[in-house]
């Protein structure tokens, strides 16, 4: 292992790696080592993750995949055994929201799309992971990203409904395959400006100074919390420096919950 590269030799699955966390990961896992495959479902988006990877001198593919077709997601854990020879990691990342909807305003559509995507989507993610980590043998890592709001009242409610279920599921199913070696942990990050409550003209346009300092204000530590910081704890969890730690609901919200 060279100086600072946790995850040579790994192979990584990232969901939702087209923007935000999930590129911030892909570009950081590579940068330690790990050859990763990177699935969204916008084609654009990911492909340009994956070229930024390359540009950076690691090693990445790109993949469409809608994380709410089982079918899809299995793909994507097969693609990375094919292409890689094995999974180590992966990093259930996928998500939306809907900002400013009151529980009125929810329709059965946006339930459909919350749930599908954050934590049917996820749930297909653990349970491919969990079959292909098995047929290796040696364990595995799990890491699902949830949220503040699965932690404490926090956004719209079937957005808190759908992170407080990926924490449930962190959970059991940390208890349910650790006897296998296999790790499941969950992130729970505070409010980020990322293009997940940006209007589609608005994507990928940065944080202006006012924004983050309109989200730091949320925080006892006065600063937004940015993808990157996500990507940090994700390769933590991803990284032998996590051995001991399964189960838990990590929060990354300079103290957002610790009130
Ligand atoms: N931004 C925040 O304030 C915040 C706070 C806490 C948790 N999170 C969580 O962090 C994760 C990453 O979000 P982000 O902030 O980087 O947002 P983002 O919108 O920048 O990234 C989310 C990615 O998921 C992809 N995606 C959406 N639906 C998908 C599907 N059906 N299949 C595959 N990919 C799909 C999008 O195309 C996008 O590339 C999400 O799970 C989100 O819920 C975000």
């Amino acid at each position: 292992m060279t100086p600072g590269a946790l995850l040579d030799g790994k192979v990584a699955v990232i969901t939702g790696a087209g923007s935000g966390v999930g590129r911030a990961a892909a570009l950081l896992f590579a940068a330690h080592g790990a050859q990763v495959l990177c699935g969204d479902v916008r084609r654009a988006w990911v492909d340009e993750t994956a070229r930024l990877v390359a540009d950076a001198g690691g090693k990445a593919l790109a993949a469409v995949c809608d994380v709410t077709e089982e079918a899809q997601v299995r793909a994507l854990i097969d693609t990375a055994v094919s292409e890689f020879g094995r999974i180590d990691v992966v990093f259930n990342n996928a998500g939306v929201s809907t900002p400013g909807l009151s529980i009125g305003d929810h329709a059965d559509s946006d339930w459909d799309r919350l749930t599908g995507v954050n934590l049917r989507g996820a749930f297909y993610g653990c349970k491919y992971a969990v079959e292909v980590f098995k047929e290796q043998g040696g364990g595995g890592t799990i890491i699902n990203t949830s949220s503040v709001a699965g932690l404490v009242g926090f956004g719209g409610v079937v957005y808190g409904i759908t992170k407080g279920g990926l924490n449930a599921l962190t959970k059991a199913l940390a208890i349910e395959v650790g006897p296998h070696r296999i790790r499941v942990n969950a992130i729970c990050p505070g409010p980020m400006l990322t293009n997940l409550t940006r209007n589609e003209n608005d994507a990928f346009t940065a944080a202006t100074a006012e924004e983050l300092t309109r989200y730091g204000a949320l925080n006892p530590l006065p600063v937004a919390v940015m993808p990157e910081d996500v990507a940090n704890a994700a390769l933590f969890l991803a990284s032998d420096l996590s051995t001991a730690i399964t189960g838990v609901t990590l929060p990354v919200d300079c103290g957002f919950t610790a009130r």
